[in-house]
């Protein structure tokens, strides 16, 4: 099948939903040249999954499944039955610890054991089970090539300090080594979102983390003008972008967390999640309290509204990027290159010959 009668049955089909023409022209061999990375991703905030639930989530090109038991345990697991396939998502339930399969009622425990069969003696079956941590309210889910388990831990936001307060996500038509590039890309702030950097740190490697550090003037939509910030942030693999935002003006910290998960080739959620801390001082007397955090929920709007302002003007670029291996980089542009160097040890070692 040629592309263009691809993209007209998909027009017709899903108007509106598939990619567009100019998508499957530019060709998925050309646009998906690079495979999933390892690392931690995020799959949802803690509070879209409370206790009893079960969500459905596309991770890497499948289906998973996220539950919490009635006791507060989060799991993600392979969303078909080993039983007979059926969805999990699709009818499944929390029945106190256990997370029961809608077709015929077989019941998984946290380990992912089968423990109950309502006709007989349970198979020996499992279910899936993918890695999980919640860090500051956020879940992330690990992928490591070969099933290699976690050797690291996602962000460093001290969990006990910030909560999320808004949240904003999209579907970008791109990679996440592709987004989370554009934070050591520092030309292009000035170019595409008006914004001038000063003080910028040469990036440091520490493993699996990527810090970064830059002072900027930034113009805070919501009537709060333009404000100095200082944002140290950390990449932690290549799903996870977090760290503080301090707006010196009015005194305030803010948390920023930037996610990019992929959910099939060539396909990344993009959510960003800003924090705020006033919540954490139950030591301060009441009024002082309301007012604190009536603030630091006004400026993390205004954060969260320049910050997806900022996000729109990337997306207009990645969706339409083509990822190239070999970049022609300027000199002034060390850092891009430096972070094409980091990225190396989240792919399989003998993945891609084209990556080089
Ligand atoms: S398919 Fe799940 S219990 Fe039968
Ligand atoms: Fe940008």
């Amino acid at each position: 099948m040629d592309r263009p009668s691809l993209a007209g049955l998909w027009d017709l089909l899903w108007p509106g939903a598939g990619p567009s023409r100019a998508d499957l022209a530019v060709g998925a061999e050309d646009r998906a040249p690079l495979p999933y990375p390892s690392g931690w991703f995020c799959l949802a905030l803690s509070r879209e999954v409370p206790a009893g639930a079960v969500v459905n989530r596309r991770f890497m090109g499948r289906d998973v499944v996220l539950y919490r038991t009635r006791g507060g345990v989060l799991r993600v697991v392979d969303a078909h039955c080993p039983h007979l396939g059926a969805h999990l998502g699709a009818g499944g339930a929390v029945d106190g610890e256990h997370l029961v399969c809608p077709f015929h009622r077989f019941a998984f425990d946290v380990e992912g054991s089968c423990v109950r069969a309502p006709g007989g003696a349970p198979p020996r079956a499992a279910l899936g089970q993918y890695p999980v941590r919640e860090r500051g309210r956020v879940v992330y889910v690990w992928h490591g090539h070969d099933a290699v388990p976690p050797s690291w831990e996602p962000s460093e936001l001290p969990d006990d300090r910030f909560a999320p307060a808004a949240t904003w996500s999209t579907v970008l038509t791109s990679h996440p080594q592709e987004v989370m590039e554009s934070f050591v890309d520092y030309e292009h702030q000035a170019v595409v979102h008006n914004v001038a950097l000063r003080e910028v740190k040469p990036p440091l490697e520490d493993g699996p983390l990527l810090r970064i550090a830059f002072g900027a003037a930034i113009r805070l939509s919501v009537g709060l003008g333009t404000i100095r910030v200082e944002q140290g942030l950390a990449l932690s693999g290549l799903g996870l972008a977090s760290g503080e935002v301090t707006l010196h003006q009015i005194g305030m910290t803010l948390g920023v967390v930037v996610t990019a998960t992929p959910v099939g080739p060539w396909r990344t959620q993009l959510r960003v999640v800003i924090m705020t801390d006033a919540a954490s001082r139950p030591d301060s007397p009441l009024l002082r309290k309301a007012a604190a955090m009536s603030l630091s929920a006004v400026a993390g709007q205004a954060l969260m509204r320049t910050v997806v302002h900022h996000m729109v003007q990337d997306a207009r670029i990645w969706n339409r990027k083509r990822y190239l291996p070999d970049p022609a980089l300027t000199s002034e542009e060390g850092a891009i290159g430096q972070y094409r160097g980091w990225v190396g040890q989240f792919y399989p070692l003998e993945a891609p010959a084209d990556r080089t």
